[in-house]
């Protein structure tokens, strides 16, 4: 008879051990898109979408430049050498070109050598659903420390000219390290809240190879504000802890009126008037998958969260697709 696949040893669970990031130099503030032409002004972008200036790549930047940086800086902080990380994943929807991907240049470049490496495209929800796969790899076996990046070129992909989409998209990169709880801790990445609503595909869409992204804002802020605070709620509960736990709320930084909404949910849910809400919007424009990491790198940066806080964390676009978990921050 055939003998029974043999399975790996499970781990208990996973957490996150290092955060990095990377923003491009060049600064790119409200008057300077209405200096080039664009029918827009600095207060309706501050009072509507909460932006007061944004990153742009240059020609020499591109998503696995920032996606190296942001990456070998998590290693660095998580004190693990590249030869350490047996999975390398970058969320990312704006690489020049569908093949190859960006995963395994990354991982080449940082020094990662022959580990998997596969991208996921889940747009602004793409990092959160990188940490939930590392996560599950890491507990059930099949890696033991994870690099998850989340890396976009926006400008490559905006019509300059357009001034529902040229206000809000940005570009950077954001990662964190994963990798095992050690025994006596418990998991620092609760179960992953996600899904998809796939009828509204249609509200963001890059047509082709040769196209802009088109956006229908308000459709798609209108099922923001509704429908990711239950989602946010549901990674809540998926992890056994309340929304009085949690010190710092990081939705996905599509616009601060979005992320005002959720925050707003969540307190009438019981979340402390105190929990830190990122705002990082403002300074760094909506970069996608590299929101949420790069907010929270920011955060820390700054003194705003610190090591052990309780973290929630909320992606959500294109697709659309949404994803969200609780996390202790390293
Ligand atoms: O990250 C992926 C997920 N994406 C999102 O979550 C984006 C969600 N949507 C949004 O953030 C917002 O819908 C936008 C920022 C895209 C647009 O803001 P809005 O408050 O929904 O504006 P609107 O499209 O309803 O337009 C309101 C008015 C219009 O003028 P009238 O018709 O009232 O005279 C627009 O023509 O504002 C005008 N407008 C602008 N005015 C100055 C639209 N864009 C601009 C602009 N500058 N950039």
């Amino acid at each position: 008879m055939r003998p029974p696949l043999r399975q790996l040893s499970p781990t208990a669970g996973a957490r996150i051990l290092g955060l990095g990031s990377r923003q491009p130099e060049q600064i790119v503030t409200n008057a300077d898109i209405a200096a080039r032409g664009v029918d827009t002004n600095d207060e309706w972008i501050r009072a509507r979408v909460g932006i007061v200036e944004r990153r742009f790549a240059g020609n020499d930047q591109s998503v696995v430049d920032m996606a190296v940086d942001a990456g070998s800086k998590a290693l660095a902080d998580a004190g693990l050498a590249p030869g350490e990380i047996d999975a390398v994943l970058v969320a990312t929807c704006t690489m020049p070109s569908y093949i190859p991907n960006a995963a395994a240049q990354t991982a080449d470049r940082i020094g990662v050598r022959a580990a998997p490496a596969f991208d996921i495209n889940a747009a602004c929800a793409g990092f959160c659903y990188g940490l939930g796969t590392a996560s599950d790899m890491i507990r059930a076996g099949s890696a033991r420390h994870v690099l998850v990046i989340g890396s976009e070129k926006l400008s490559d992909w905006v019509d300059p000219m357009d001034r529902s989409t040229c206000i809000i998209f940005a570009d950077g990169a954001g990662a964190a390290v994963v990798g095992p709880a050690d025994h006596d801790e418990r998991p620092g990445i609760g179960p992953i809240a996600a899904g998809s609503a796939g009828d509204l595909v249609e509200t963001i869409v890059v047509a082709d190879r040769n196209s802009f992204i088109r956006q229908e804002g308000q459709e798609v802020y209108r099922w923001a504000i509704t429908q990711i605070a239950p989602v946010a709620l549901r990674a809540l509960e998926l992890a056994g802890v309340s929304p009085a736990d949690v010190d710092v709320l990081v939705p996905h930084q599509a616009n601060l009126r979005i992320v005002e909404a959720i925050a707003k949910r969540m307190r009438a849910a019981g979340a402390r008037e105190d929990m830190v809400v990122a705002d990082d919007i403002v300074h760094s424009g909506n970069t996608s998958s590299a929101s949420i990491p790069l907010a929270l790198d920011h955060m820390r940066a700054e003194g705003r969260v610190r090591s052990g806080d309780l973290a929630l964390l909320v992606g959500f676009g294109a697709g659309l697709s949404y994803a969200g978990q609780a996390v202790v921050l390293p």
